[in-house]
């Protein structure tokens, strides 16, 4: 994993060369609203174009984590499905949802029956490469979604914002390899090792917490949960009871920081955090870094990734494999 975390900023480099491929049919461009459907990995592109194009006039970007859609998906939609191996079931049971409801679909994936059942009804189909996990390959499946959602009229500052972060990005790999930040992530990741992390990022930088959060379930095998201001502070705080104290000392909590959060939700972190400290375990501030909402976004997830496979290796695990995965998969293939 961390030869893949390393390299990632040439995969960014490499997946904006094959997105800039990519074309979508005329016929698409009129519709309001896209859905992107994908599972773990897969899905994460997703969820932060989510966030990215949540101020954008154009309309509604959906992500849909199960195996149906929503009842309003139907041939004014567009619906990107994607799928890093090409065979998860939600997945492929939402291409045949949304083919039925005539729905103007495409494909991002590495091969599977995914791209088998996109060549055989004539579907617009991103091949990205294969051969990595598919959490690795973060860059392959987000900017094939930003190039798809940029070609219908979506986030017309989004190729620039790229092109900000494959820069930000080889000069945050140096530091986070080799440089002084490698080494603060070392060591908190043997403070961190074997306990549960609390991840608090805000509503409209979701995706940036579940990122973390998976990176830490599948790198770490470990344990973390995301929680979002300022709804957290209208119920998760009451949960930091004194009864629960004994249990909140061994968590730690990771604030994920970002500029222009809104002057009342820097409040918030603020106050919040004092509440932790009177409850829970440590607690530390990570502050995202660059321009632009994608650069920034990024810089908080590389940081994550690096810090996750810190972690595996401080726990003595191997980062790559995901064994109980697998095994769900190889137990609901069974006839
Ligand atoms: O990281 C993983 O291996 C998982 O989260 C997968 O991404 C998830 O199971 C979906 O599989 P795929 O990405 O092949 O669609």
């Amino acid at each position: 994993m961390k030869g893949w975390v390393a390299a990632f900023p040439r995969q960014w480099r490499d997946a904006m060369m094959i997105a800039e491929a990519i074309q979508v049919p005329r016929a698409y461009q009129k519709t309001a609203h896209l859905v992107v459907a994908g599972m773990g990995g897969s899905g994460m592109g997703g969820d932060l174009l989510q966030d990215l194009l949540r101020h954008d006039p154009r309309g509604p970007i959906i992500v849909n984590h199960t195996y149906d859609l929503p009842g309003w998906v139907g041939s004014s939609s567009v619906v990107g499905l994607v799928s890093y191996s090409g065979d998860t079931e939600e997945t492929l049971a939402v291409y045949r949802a949304a083919r039925s409801r005539k729905a103007k679909v495409f494909c991002i994936t590495s091969g599977g029956r995914l791209a088998a059942m996109a060549a055989r009804d004539r579907v617009p189909l991103a091949l990205i490469p294969s051969g990595y996990p598919p959490r690795a390959a973060l860059g392959y499946t987000f900017l094939s979604l930003v190039k798809v959602a940029q070609r219908l009229g979506w986030g017309p500052s989004l190729w620039r914002d790229a092109k900000e972060t494959a820069s930000r990005l080889e000069r945050w790999a140096v530091s986070y390899e080799r440089g002084r930040t490698a080494r603060l992530m070392k060591s908190w990741a043997r403070r961190w090792a074997g306990q549960p992390v609390l991840i608090m990022t805000t509503e409209d930088r979701r995706s940036v917490g579940l990122r973390w959060k998976n990176q830490w379930n599948e790198n770490a095998k470990s344990l973390a949960y995301v929680v979002t201001l300022p709804e957290m502070d209208h119920n998760e705080v009451v949960g930091w009871g004194h009864s629960m104290r004994s249990h909140l000392r061994r968590w730690t909590l990771v604030c994920l920081r970002d500029r222009r959060d809104h002057s009342r939700i820097q409040m918030r972190f603020g106050i919040t955090r004092a509440m932790w400290r009177k409850v829970g375990g440590q607690s530390y501030e990570v502050w995202s870094e660059g321009q632009s909402p994608m650069a920034r976004a990024m810089s908080h997830i590389y940081f994550g990734d690096w810090l996750s496979v810190y972690l595996a290796e401080v726990g003595g695990v191997a980062a790559t494999p995901v064994p109980p995965i697998t095994w769900l998969k190889q137990q609901l293939s069974r006839p």
